[in-house]
């Protein structure tokens, strides 16, 4: 058994070690907003945060993830005031199109703005860089993080 923190709660999964914590968050946990796209850490649509840090789910093995770190998904970005926010700059702003990449885009925006609450184009361009949108909603996603660094989001 090993045991992982997701979301604020303690969860225990009979999984191999090696596994893809991806695949433990989807269909051991049912956590299915995390999404599967190329699988190689080139995409990003699995990012999720290993102690507030963006990490791609697809390559990180389960092991990696225990030992008391903490672990948010999109499910759980609203139990933070940050995560809130940029979820609401995201409404208002009207980002997403088919959606598929979103979750992960999110992730990373939350991710950036913990570490620089005020970021310059630049420094999303260089943040947002691994996360792939097949929609072409760079613009709308560089709008709704500076929307989400105005309404003081950290
Ligand atoms: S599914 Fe993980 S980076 Fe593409
Ligand atoms: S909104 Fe469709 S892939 Fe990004």
């Amino acid at each position: 058994m090993i045991s992982l923190n997701v979301n604020n709660t303690t969860v225990e999964v009979d999984v191999d070690p090696g596994t893809p914590l991806l695949w433990v968050l989807r269909d051991h946990l049912n956590l299915t907003g995390t999404k599967y796209g190329c699988g190689i850490s080139q995409c990003g649509s699995c990012t999720v945060h290993l102690d507030g840090q963006a990490v791609r789910s697809c390559v990180t093995p389960v092991s990696m993830a225990a030992g008391g770190k903490q672990i948010t998904t999109i499910e759980g970005l609203a139990e933070q005031a940050l995560g809130r926010n940029v979820q609401k700059a995201w409404q208002e702003v009207d980002v997403p199109q088919c959606g598929y990449c979103q979750s992960g885009q999110i992730m990373s925006a939350v991710a950036l703005l913990k570490q620089n609450p005020n970021p310059s184009d630049a420094a999303i361009t260089a943040a947002m860089d691994g996360n792939l949108c097949r929609c072409g909603t760079y613009n709308r996603i560089r709008a709704a993080i500076h929307k989400a660094a105005e309404m003081g989001a950290a």
